[in-house]
């Protein structure tokens, strides 16, 4: 079986810049999630067709499929024409649109084994749905014998109230498929050649078309509108949740949690309302993650708890503390029992195992050792307006509240930096640092304020 997905059409519908199948669910675009289906029921030969913005949609896609250009969007028809050096007469192909990416992939295996039981030379899978409006409507002769599909704008009054639509899917032999898509015209509407003409064709000519009828219509919902996108959202997180539910994850409020298709989460971890979980996070079993906390590629350990916080492109080990209301940017990794508190913010930075910094600090670009107490205020100066520099605390520092370390600058393994100093020079190991305006008291010369 060959695949052969659609997506050349403008998606003016969508009102945005980015082409429509690059429009993201759960974290993956529209037609990663059509070709993962594909290949997932062992269809490895993949043919996208793509017009408008081609090259972006090329540059998304890492699957290995081959692309085929459409040039000029005459049609679903024509654009399945487009990619007819890939299709030999022997071959089975299924059909697709980029557009319907809630598909599963027991649908797939299921409509195969259908056209192959049944040998028919098309399949045609329709659904029912309460409001058909938009679709092309699916007419049969009597049980699963196609007659015609009639789109949208080519209805006449009574064709309207017809429930059973066409879902954009299909089955057809190669030679078959060949033939009706030189014998479609455009002839309708919108003088587009349309592949939903080639089943009627074929069946004109004598051959077998049926229709395969699924009545689970939501996984056929066609994005053509940021409304569909969001509704298809919205069934996807509802797959997502229960499947990591099913997977003994605890959550009191799913309704709330967002996870994309991507992320791992152990049994026995836990996730609070408000959470969202983006691109490839792993989160480790005993995890407690929430309430509120946004996490993008991130790995969290076991038992490490994370409140409030926002974590981008991190590793969290394990028995650790984050939060609430901490900010750790790309390239952080944070060790074994550790604690990053309240409004601190980490960004490329490393913090060894057992090391803390509580509350209100600053550390950017800094290797910390092991054991290391950074305390409130600390600023890692690493930016000199031009060029970032590093900054080493090494195992068992300490350093004070409200201190400066003005990159690049190193404090050596158990050295100590007193509370509001600004360090400039290295300090070495088992120093003490101290550097800091002694204190003058002038006797009696407070200003008197009104009180
Ligand atoms: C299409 C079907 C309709 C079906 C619905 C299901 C046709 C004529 N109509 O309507 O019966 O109920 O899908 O969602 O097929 N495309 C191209 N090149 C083109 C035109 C379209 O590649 O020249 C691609 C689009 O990118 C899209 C897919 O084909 O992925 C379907 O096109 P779209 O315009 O969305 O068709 P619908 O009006 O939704
Ligand atoms: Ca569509």
């Amino acid at each position: 079986m060959k695949a052969i997905i659609l997506a050349a059409g403008h998606g003016k519908r969508m009102k945005s810049k980015t082409h429509k199948v690059l429009h993201t669910i759960a974290g993956k675009p529209m037609l990663h999630h059509v070709i993962d289906t594909c290949l997932e029921v062992g269809i490895n030969d993949i043919t996208v067709v793509v017009g408008h913005q081609g090259d972006t949609v090329r540059e998304a896609t890492p699957q290995s499929v081959h692309f085929v250009t459409q040039s000029e969007q005459l049609g679903t028809g024509h654009a399945v024409m487009c990619a007819k050096e890939s299709i030999a007469p022997d071959d089975t192909v299924l059909v697709l649109y980029g557009d319907t990416p809630l598909l599963t992939s027991t649908l797939l295996s299921a409509l195969s084994d259908f056209q192959q039981k049944n040998q028919a030379h098309a399949v045609v899978v329709s659904t029912t749905v309460s409001d058909p409006q938009g679709y092309g409507r699916v007419i049969i002769e009597r049980d699963n014998i196609f007659s015609a599909i009639v789109e949208q704008r080519d209805l006449s009054p009574e064709q309207e109230a017809i429930a059973r639509i066409n879902t954009g899917t299909y089955i057809f032999t190669g030679r078959e498929l060949l033939y009706g898509l030189e014998h479609i015209g455009n002839d309708n509407h919108q003088n587009e050649y349309y592949l939903t003409d080639v089943p009627a064709v074929l069946q004109k000519a004598g051959h077998h078309c049926l229709v395969y009828h699924d009545t689970d219509y939501q996984q056929f919902l066609g994005i053509n509108s940021q409304a569909q996108l969001a509704e298809a959202a919205v069934v996807m997180k509802e797959r997502i949740l229960h499947r990591h539910l099913e997977n003994g994850v605890v959550m009191i409020d799913p309704s709330t949690v967002y996870i994309d298709w991507n992320v791992s989460i152990e049994p026995g971890a836990t996730l609070l309302p408000g959470v969202m979980l983006e691109g490839n996070c792993a989160i480790a079993e005993g995890a407690i993650i929430g309430p509120y906390s946004r996490l993008i590629n991130t790995t969290i350990g076991v038992d490490t708890m994370v409140q409030n916080s926002v974590l981008e492109s991190t590793k969290i080990g394990d028995y650790s503390q984050v939060g609430p209301f901490a900010y750790l940017r790309p390239g952080t990794v944070v060790g074994n029992h550790c604690r990053v508190g309240d409004f601190v913010e980490l960004k490329n930075a490393t913090l060894g195992d057992n090391s803390k910094a509580s509350h209100l600090a600053y550390v950017g670009d800094t290797t910390v050792g092991a054991g290391v107490n950074i305390g409130c205020g600390v600023v890692t100066v690493n930016y000199d307006g031009v060029n970032k520099h590093r900054t080493i605390i090494e195992d068992n520092a300490f350093v004070g509240s409200n201190v400066n370390l003005i990159a690049p600058v190193a404090v050596r393994a158990g050295a100590f930096v007193a509370a509001g100093s600004t360090i400039t020079d290295e300090v070495p190991s088992e120093a003490f640092a101290i550097a800091r305006q002694r204190q003058t008291n002038k006797e009696g010369r407070a200003p008197k304020r009104k009180t």
